[in-house]
């Protein structure tokens, strides 16, 4: 009977097949498709694959140098793009939350457009294009609330013969399957998903450097405790968001006026409706002690209980 080992097996001799000696170019979000998607070429191409990983300043705390390591197994061209600066100097001063989107992705195309042009010629571009965004790519974005820079057309911005879609016949939990027998550690096998504009679209109004340090101090905090209370499996996608309103507090003698954060976190099965997950007071009460003891910058914490509609998960 079929195994996901034998789909592994299978996928890695048409690729091989298709390619040839052709070079192969992939940009690498670290999310479970890309990241799965970047694994299987690698292990069917090796060095003709080159992996364009554009760190935007804006990941979660480690999270650049979690995906490095996971591709350290294999002998491909990776290439780490550090454009902390970059973006942020784009993104100064804007609090809209669409432009920030548009912002971020036209700045990821121009950077990974440059990274490709290192390479010279490029054959054959791969996406992580999984079941479920075929099928909901036909919808139309009529009623497109967020744009979702991720599902978009067919990239014009480089030049190349052809597009591999590895997964394209693969439901989510069939990718993860194959990113376990491909070798990837679970850390990137089983991670929530995580928007493409990161925390931009989490710093609510204009974004710093100082207030992305804090947002990812909290929230490596928050998802540390969820993990350790085990509630990690009863929750689709937690995160914590930092608001834009500041209120006064006292620590020692002191008066504060520092930032609230928000945390947030949901069940869903589709991402389209979400309920607010039901966290015990005892894990709550753990995470609030903790950031307000540990952050600087932070002194009031709030847990946000709507649901999705009306709410959406993100809070931009
Ligand atoms: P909302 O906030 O619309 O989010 O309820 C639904 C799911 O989509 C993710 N999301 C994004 N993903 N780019 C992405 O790649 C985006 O701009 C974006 N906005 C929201 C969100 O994290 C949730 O999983």
């Amino acid at each position: 009977d079929w195994t996901m080992g034998d789909y592994k097996n299978t996928a890695i001799a048409a690729i091989r097949e298709k390619v040839g000696d052709g070079k192969v170019l992939l940009a690498l979000s670290g999310g479970v498709d890309s990241s799965v998607a970047a694994a299987l070429l690698a292990e069917a191409v090796g060095k003709q694959l080159t992996c364009v990983f554009v760190d935007h300043g804006l990941m979660r705390l480690n999270e650049g140098d979690e995906v490095e390591a996971a591709f350290a197994r294999w002998d491909i061209n990776f290439v780490r793009v550090d454009a902390e600066t970059r973006f942020l100097l784009k993104l100064a001063g804007e609090a809209e939350p669409e432009r920030k989107r548009k912002i971020i992705g036209e700045e990821f195309i121009r950077v990974f457009e440059e990274e490709a042009k290192k390479i010279g010629r490029v054959d054959y571009l791969v996406q992580g294009t999984i079941y479920p965004d075929v099928i909901e790519s036909g919808a139309g974005d009529a009623a497109v609330i967020k744009s979702h820079h991720n599902v978009g057309g067919l990239p014009d911005y480089v030049d190349f013969k052809e597009i591999i879609e590895p997964l394209r016949l693969l439901f989510k939990d069939e990718v993860r399957q194959l990113g376990r027998e491909l070798g990837l550690p679970e850390y990137l096998v089983s991670r929530q998903p995580f928007p493409g504009p990161g925390l931009a679209i989490r710093i609510i109004g204009d974004i710093t450097k100082e207030k992305a340090d804090t947002l990812r101090e909290a929230d490596a905090i928050y998802r540390e405790e969820i993990a350790a209370a085990g509630e990690d499996k009863n929750i689709n996608q937690y995160f914590a968001v930092l608001t834009n309103t500041r209120s006064v507090g006292v620590m020692g003698d002191g008066r504060t006026y520092d930032y609230t954060l928000a945390l947030r976190a949901v069940t869903t099965s589709d991402f389209m409706t979400a309920d607010w997950a039901r966290i015990p007071y005892d894990v709550l009460d753990k995470v609030s002690t903790r950031i307000v003891n540990e952050v600087k910058g932070i002194n009031r914490i709030v847990y946000d209980i709507t649901s999705k509609p009306p709410a959406t998960i993100e809070w931009e």
